[in-house]
């Protein structure tokens, strides 16, 4: 007699589980090559929970649901977990963009008062219930991407009352999404300009009004930690206050000038050090003997025009944990895309699609204190996936520029259906008997 369960995922092509390694914890150095595939591979879920993975046959006799969804052709994966991301904004910055084209600096527009303050305007003249909307369409944006769980920062209001603005927008929107997130204040994004000539005076409001006062609506709180924004000793300041309200720590480490931003989160056990494409030696030593994460961002090296990079070959085989994100946002990366993210990681930072994967699912959820809930398949953890349209799992990262996912599962639940014009429905007809071509 079948066990009954409320829906069956069956006829992966490759079910990507994670299940090799252990049901939590990170994954460091040569652990981040076992994915645990499993051919023509099925997912009982109860729940919104996964009751159990393995070959279809096998499943199919032991689980029995009315509803059965056959995701023949597809490579299914754990939801992507996008653990860094700045979704809480008003307006796009694509004038700017093209101003770095033509070969204006980052930093330099950011001095001239455009870059982040530029947002910090649109955010501070955008009522509650636009911003609200706005971010809600953001989240939405994550799910077309095969993304089920975020880390959504603040940090384009920069006074108390529009970084509570903020936060309450993204509480508001995360209501309306099927989305996991976890929400990140950071008032110590930038300096407002009222404050531009007294610095002091700044942090002093973060760490004694904001942190107080907002720290009951975040999870996390970061700094924007580079020579030029906030220095050291203001880091330190803003993320002491923060830990003494309960809040656990992230911070932009090492992007563009070393800082020794790593070895700051290390000190202060932060969960993560982001970006790090300035990254020392000892920066990566300290991350290697620690369980902060390194959240590596080679989207926005690559969209500043940069070509800054973190050592991920080096860090890896130091022993760091290693997680990727987008940084999505709407000055220095400004795409949603995990797997564009996942060709960049191949080919900017080196990784293979193994350590692409993990990098993308379990670290990154280890990073945001959800390892135990998502980023691998194993029984017990949400059935959060990716539908992938690839010829294998080997393929992420190498078809690039499209949207591979054609469905997104939360919970059990297909929440997002990318449909294209070849086949209005993915999941008949088409699609499921057209051979994909593959390079062996
Ligand atoms: O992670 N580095 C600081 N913050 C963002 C950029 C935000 C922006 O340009 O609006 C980042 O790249
Ligand atoms: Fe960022």
């Amino acid at each position: 007699m079948a066990t009954p369960v409320d829906r069956l995922f069956v006829h992966c092509k490759q079910l990507v589980t994670l299940t090799d390694g252990p049901f939590s914890g990170p994954r460091r150095g040569a652990a981040m090559q076992a994915l645990g595939v499993i051919d023509d591979g099925a997912v009982a879920v109860r729940d919104g929970c996964i009751v159990a993975v393995g070959p279809t046959e096998a499943i199919a006799r032991e689980y029995a649901a009315a509803d059965e969804l056959d995701l023949t052709g597809f490579v299914v994966t754990p939801g992507f977990v996008d653990c860094h991301t700045h979704p809480v904004f008003a307006r796009t910055r694509e004038r700017e963009f093209h101003m770095r084209c033509a070969g204006a600096d980052y930093m330099a527009i950011a001095q001239q008062g455009g870059g982040i303050l530029s947002s910090m305007r649109a955010v501070r003249e955008t009522g509650l219930d636009v911003l609200t909307e706005l971010t809600t369409e953001h989240l939405w944006g994550f799910l077309q991407h095969g993304t089920t769980t975020v880390e959504a920062k603040t940090g384009y209001g920069l006074s108390l009352h529009d970084e509570e603005k903020s936060l309450r927008a993204l509480g508001a929107a995360m209501a309306q999404v099927p989305l996991r997130c976890k929400r990140t204040f950071l008032g110590a994004h930038e300096f407002p300009p009222e404050y531009r000539d007294n610095r002091e005076a700044y942090v002093e409001i973060v760490c004694k009004e904001m942190i107080p006062r907002l720290a009951k609506l975040a999870d996390y709180c970061d700094v924007f930690a580079e020579p030029g924004v906030f220095d050291r000793v203001q880091s330190l300041r803003v993320l002491s206050a923060a830990r003494a309200e309960g809040l656990r720590l992230r911070l932009h480490a090492d992007e563009l000038q070393p800082m020794g931003g790593a070895e700051l989160a290390v000190e202060l056990r932060a969960d993560s050090a982001d970006h790090l494409g300035k990254i020392s030696e000892q920066g990566i030593a300290a991350m290697a003997a620690s369980t902060t994460t390194a959240v590596l961002l080679p989207g926005t090296g690559f969209f500043l025009g940069k070509d800054i990079y973190a050592p991920a070959r080096r860090m890896i085989e130091a022993g760091c944990i290693v997680a990727i994100a987008t940084d999505f946002n709407p000055g220095s990366c400004h795409t949603q895309s995990m797997t564009l993210i996942h060709t960049l990681a191949c080919v900017k930072l080196k990784i293979t699609p193994a350590e692409v994967l993990t990098a993308s699912t379990i670290n990154a959820a280890f990073s945001l204190q959800l390892d135990r809930e998502v980023g691998t398949l194993h029984p017990g953890k949400r059935a959060d996936l990716a539908v992938l349209e690839l010829p294998s799992y080997e393929a992420v990262g190498y078809a690039f520029g499209g949207n591979p996912v054609v469905m997104t599962i939360a919970d059990g639940e297909p929440v997002c259906v990318n449909t294209s014009d070849r086949s209005p429905d993915p999941f008949t007809g088409s699609t499921r008997s057209r051979a994909p071509r593959t390079d062996d």
